[in-house]
C-alpha cells in the first residue's frame, strides 16, 4: 500500500509512522508513507497556501490550486487509487471503512487547515470524505495518521499474525472478550479459571459470551449489525434480565385537556385499540406505569370495565400477557394527580414531556432525551401523550421539555397516538436488538 499525505506540515509526521509495527512494515516494504509539503505545490514568494472565503466572515480557506497540482502530481493512473479529505462533516471512519480502504494500492489524503479547503477540491478531486468523530480538530494530520494505522492493520502481513485484526473489537460486530496474561492473580484478583482449563471450547465459549456481553453494556448500538447465532440470542435474553441500564419513565394519555378540530378545549372519548396497543407497548419498553388521565365519570366507568375484563375478569386467565399488559394501566382524573402520584414512588417531581405532530421552537430529539433517561441521574421523567387534536398549550407550557414529531421523509403528519407512541418508546428505549 502507498499513502501519499498532503499537508501543510510534513514533520508532524515524522514520528506516528516511525516504531513499531508500521515501522516493520515499511521496512518489510508492506507499506510506502510519503508525505508531501503543499506549499511546494504554490507559485508565490511566500508560498500562500490559504485566501479569505468568498462572502466574508471569519477564518481562512486553503487555496484550490496548491491542493490540485499535489493531487495532480502524485494520483497514480496504473495503480488502483484513492483520495480522501479529511473533514468533520464527512463519513464517521470506522472497522468497516478501514477493511474497504486497504483494498486499494494507493490513498492519497488530504490534511485541511484553516477553516478547511475550497468547495471545489471536493468536486473535482475528492473520492471520499472522513471524519473520525464528532469534534473539531485544527487540522488533518491527526485523521491522516489514525486512517494510515488502522487500514494497514487489514494489509496481509503487516501484523504478522495475519489472523490478529479477526479477533480485534468489532470483528461481527462485537467488542472484544476480556484478555488476561500472567500472573494468575494479582492484588487477589484472579484469572477467570476457564482461561487456565485448557478446554478449548469452553474457552472459545466463555469468550463469545463475554465479547456479546461487553457489547451489551457497552456499546448495545453495535448488536443491531452484529452476526449473530441463535445462542448468541439466548445469553442477550439473559443479559436483559440481569445487565440492562436503569431508567424510569411513565408515560400518559392524556383525555382532558386538549384540542378539538376548531381548537376548542374538550375531554376526549377514550379509545379501546390505544389502550391496548399502548400498555403492550410499555410493558415491551419497560415504562413503569401507563397512565389514562380522563376526568369523564361515564368513561371513567367504561375504562374500568374493560381494565377489570382483563386484569381480573375472563381476560386475565384467557389471554396473561395481554392481563400483564393491562395490569400498567392506571384510570386518574387529572394529570396533577398523575404526577404528585409519581413523586410519591420516587421521592421527587417527575421531568414532564409533551409530544405533538407541530414543531415549535426549541424541541428536545430523540437522542437527546434517550441520554437523559438512560443518564446516571435516573430522573424520573413522564411522557405525555395527547389525544383529539393534541396537548393543550397549559400543559404544553408547564412541561420542561417538548419531544420533535416523529417524522419520515415525507410531510405527512398524521400518525394515531398508538403509532406515535411505539415509534417514541423504540426511539427512547430500544435495545437495539
Ligand atoms: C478547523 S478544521 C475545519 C472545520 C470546518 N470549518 C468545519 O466547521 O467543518 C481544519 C481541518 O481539520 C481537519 N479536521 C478537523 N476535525 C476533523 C475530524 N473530526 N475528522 C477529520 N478531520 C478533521 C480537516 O482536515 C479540516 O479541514
Amino acid at each position: 500500500m502507498r499513502y501519499d499525505i498532503l499537508t501543510i506540515f510534513p514533520e508532524f509526521f515524522e514520528s506516528p509512522f516511525s516504531f513499531g509495527i508500521l515501522k516493520k512494515a515499511q521496512e518489510k516494504g508492506l507499506l510506502d508513507i510519503q508525505t508531501h509539503d503543499i506549499r511546494e505545490h504554490t507559485e508565490d514568494k511566500h508560498k500562500t497556501v490559504d485566501d479569505t472565503p468568498y462572502g466574508g466572515g471569519g477564518g481562512m480557506l486553503m487555496k484550490i490550486a496548491p491542493l490540485a497540482s499535489a493531487i495532480e502530481d502524485i494520483k497514480s493512473t496504473s495503480r488502483k487509487s484513492l483520495v480522501v479529505l479529511t473533514t468533520p462533516d464527512g463519513e464517521k471512519f470506522s472497522d468497516k471503512m478501514a477493511r474497504e480502504l486497504a483494498e486499494y494500492e494507493q490513498i492519497i489524503i488530504i490534511c485541511g487547515r484553516y477553516e478547511g479547503v475550497d468547495e471545489r477540491i471536493r468536486e473535482l478531486y475528492v473520492d471520499r470524505e472522513i471524519s473520525i468523530g464528532d469534534y473539531v480538530l485544527s487540522g488533518g494530520e491527526n485523521a491522516a495518521s489514525v486512517i494510515v494505522e488502522s487500514v494497514s492493520r487489514f494489509i496481509p502481513g503487516v501484523l504478522g499474525n495475519a489472523l490478529s485484526p479477526e479477533n480485534d473489537s468489532f470483528n461481527q460486530g462485537l467488542l472484544e472478550h476480556p484478555q488476561y496474561t500472567r500472573p494468575e492473580e494479582f492484588k487477589e484478583s484472579k484469572v477467570p479459571d476457564v482461561l487456565l482449563s485448557g478446554n478449548h471450547g469452553e474457552i472459545d465459549e466463555w469468550r463469545r459470551k463475554e465479547s456479546i456481553k461487553r457489547t451489551f453494556k457497552k456499546r448495545p448500538d453495535m448488536l443491531d449489525n452484529a452476526i449473530l447465532k441463535n445462542e448468541d440470542i439466548e445469553v442477550i435474553k439473559k443479559l436483559k434480565e440481569t445487565d440492562s441500564p436503569t431508567f424510569k419513565l411513565y408515560i400518559a394519555l392524556i383525555h382532558y385537556p386538549v384540542y378539538n378540530n376548531r381548537f376548542k378545549i374538550i375531554t376526549t372519548a377514550f379509545t379501546n385499540l390505544d389502550v391496548h396497543d399502548i400498555a403492550r407497548s410499555a410493558v415491551t419498553y419497560g415504562v413503569k406505569s401507563f397512565y389514562l388521565v380522563q376526568p369523564n365519570l361515564e368513561q371513567q366507568k367504561l375504562v374500568n370495565r374493560v381494565l377489570k375484563h382483563w386484569t381480573e375478569g375472563e381476560g386475565a386467565s384467557f389471554n396473561k400477557s395481554r392481563s400483564e399488559a393491562l395490569n400498567l394501566v392506571a384510570l386518574r382524573n387529572t394529570l396533577e394527580d398523575v404526577a404528585l402520584e409519581i413523586e410519591e414512588i420516587e421521592g421527587e417531581k417527575p421531568v414532564t414531556i409533551v409530544t405533538d405532530a407541530r414543531s415549535a421552537d426549541n424541541m428536545i430529539g430523540f437522542e437527546g432525551l434517550r441520554e437523559l433517561i438512560f443518564s446516571e441521574e435516573q430522573k424520573p421523567y413522564l411522557l405525555l401523550l395527547g389525544t383529539g387534536w393534541g396537548l393543550a398549550q397549559e400543559i404544553m407550557e408547564r412541561a420542561d421539555y417538548r419531544l420533535k414529531p416523529v417524522s419520515g421523509y415525507t410531510n405527512y403528519n398524521h400518525l394515531s397516538v398508538r403509532s406515535a407512541a411505539a415509534i417514541i418508546l423504540d426511539r427512547l428505549l430500544s435495545c437495539k436488538i
